[in-house]
């Protein structure tokens, strides 16, 4: 009977703890919007669907660093670490002072970089030097000019394997940025269970065309 009880209360600790965690997060994700709405851009963190979803794209059996931008409070990193990444292999670039003290706190072993991921020549020499085998990205793309958006995407796929995807979601029916310019853009799912639903869009370099071999 103790035993039952024993059990039970932790039990309820554990979830009262969990709980108490994700109602943190989500006042200081709110906090981070108030303070600034556009860099924030939306007033809640993304859903577990989502962050599961994003996660899916990278594959853990593929050696390498994941570069994460616009962590925030860490759901997509949650998920990337659930679906077998290890946490040392995740390099992450936020703008939010805030945000990144949480997120050294709750991840020690990830690389935190406080920077505007938008400059990567303030950031890419705290990178390793193996290349990243994907980038997750929560940043609000479309807050930026469609110049800024492709550099980063760009610049982003330059610092990567080949092959490389970034992994980017938007609220809206449109890409986040077209393809072209070097760019393929190709459309994910569209995760319903999330407020408001999101899609994810798969940035990769475009193959060059092998020449054609005169005969
Ligand atoms: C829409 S929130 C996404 C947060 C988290 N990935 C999620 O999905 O819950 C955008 C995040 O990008 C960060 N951010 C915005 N602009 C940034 C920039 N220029 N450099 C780095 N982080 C930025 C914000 O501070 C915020 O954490």
């Amino acid at each position: 009977m103790n035993d039952m009880l024993r059990s039970i209360s932790t039990d309820f600790d554990r979830r009262a703890g969990a709980l108490r965690r994700s109602v943190s997060n989500e006042l200081r994700f709110v906090r981070g919007w108030f303070q600034a709405p556009l860099r924030t851009g939306a007033i809640a963190a993304s859903g577990r669907a989502l962050a599961k979803r994003m996660a899916a794209y990278v594959d853990p059996a593929i050696d390498g660093p994941v570069l994460e931008l616009g962590p925030g409070t860490g759901n997509f990193t949650r998920a990337l670490i659930k679906a077998g990444i290890s946490e040392d292999r995740l390099w992450l670039v936020e703008a939010n002072p805030d945000f990144a003290r949480h997120l050294r706190q709750v991840f020690p072993r990830a690389t935190l970089i406080l920077g505007d991921a938008y400059q990567p020549q303030t950031w890419r020499d705290k990178c390793p030097a193996k290349p990243f085998t994907a980038i997750v990205s929560g940043l609000p793309l479309l807050t930026q000019p469609r110049d800024k958006r492709r550099s980063l995407i760009s610049e982003c796929l330059d610092l990567s394997r080949p092959g490389a995807s970034f992994i980017q979601f938007t609220y809206r029916t449109a890409p986040p940025l077209p393809g072209g310019h070097g760019l393929t853009a190709r459309p994910g799912p569209v995760t319903f269970y999330n407020l408001p639903p999101a899609r994810i869009w798969l940035y990769s370099k475009t193959a060059k065309a092998l020449p054609v071999a005169s005969l």
